[in-house]
């Protein structure tokens, strides 16, 4: 297969690269995404900057029903299913084309956000939400998982000072022991699936951590080594 030689990452043309972010709030993620998207354009890389609950026209319609918490009386099950269908049209419309034109997909939050805040905060049977992601993503998994790591209150501080005026988010104003259990699932699922997740600690410089992103990118072995899930059927 054709490579493409760009910086120090070799692609193999049609097979992209697909890069979560994950973490709490005020971990920093969109600055790193912004980054790390302009160093890999630097290198000549063609890349494409999403985010999640969103990303695609049908996405972006769920995502202000999920965020302003007008789903949340109807329970976790609900918001768990409509973050699933956002994900997938995001995954069918946005991602997997872009990843069949061999551009590199930098994505803020992806299935594991879901896993943690309705999966282990929202109390969802472990069975349930990892059903749901398998349909959601529908075998697109991501070739790495960059998960930013910040105590809770430290992050907490930092988006409560960018909150927009309208206060905090369904999701952000939840109590601190909350948002300390999701750091702790982040970091569990990291353990559980080290080849894909890198944690990186979110209390070093913007430069440091910027750093050390991409070099953990520039590392990354040819995406026909992405990890698929087995039985997914892809749309074509
Ligand atoms: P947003 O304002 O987009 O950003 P940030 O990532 O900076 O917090 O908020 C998204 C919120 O939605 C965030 O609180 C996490 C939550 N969320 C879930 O609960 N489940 C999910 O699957 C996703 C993608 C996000």
């Amino acid at each position: 297969m054709r490579r493409l030689e760009c910086g120090k990452l070799s692609l193999s043309s049609g097979t992209g690269l697909f890069v979560t972010f994950e973490g709490g709030e005020g971990a920093g993620k969109s600055t790193q995404i912004r980054r790390l998207a302009e160093a890999l354009k630097g290198e000549g890389h063609d890349v494409l900057m999403t985010r999640e609950p969103g990303g695609s026209p049908g996405a972006e319609a769920v995502r202000h029903v999920l965020l302003s918490g007008a789903a949340e009386a109807f329970g976790t099950r609900m918001e768990a299913i409509l973050f699933a269908a956002a994900r997938n049209d995001h995954v069918e419309e946005v991602i997997r084309p872009a990843l069949a034109g061999g551009k590199i997909v930098l994505c803020d939050r992806f299935m594991d956000s879901s896993r943690v805040y309705q999966g282990i905060t929202g109390n969802l049977e472990p069975d349930f939400i990892e059903t749901l992601q398998r349909i959601a993503i529908n075998g697109v998994m991501p070739d790495c998982t960059v998960i930013l790591d910040i105590p809770a209150k430290i992050g907490l501080e930092r988006a409560q000072k960018r909150a927009p005026a309208d206060g905090p988010d369904r999701f952000e104003k939840e109590r601190l022991e909350t948002h300390e259990k999701r750091r702790e699932a982040f970091l569990d699922i990291a353990a559980r699936e080290p080849e894909r997740c890198h944690v990186v600690n979110a209390m070093q410089s913007e430069e440091a951590i910027a750093a050390e992103i991409l070099a953990i990118v520039q590392q990354l072995k040819s995406p026909a080594d992405r990890l698929r899930m087995p039985e997914a059927a892809h749309h074509e």
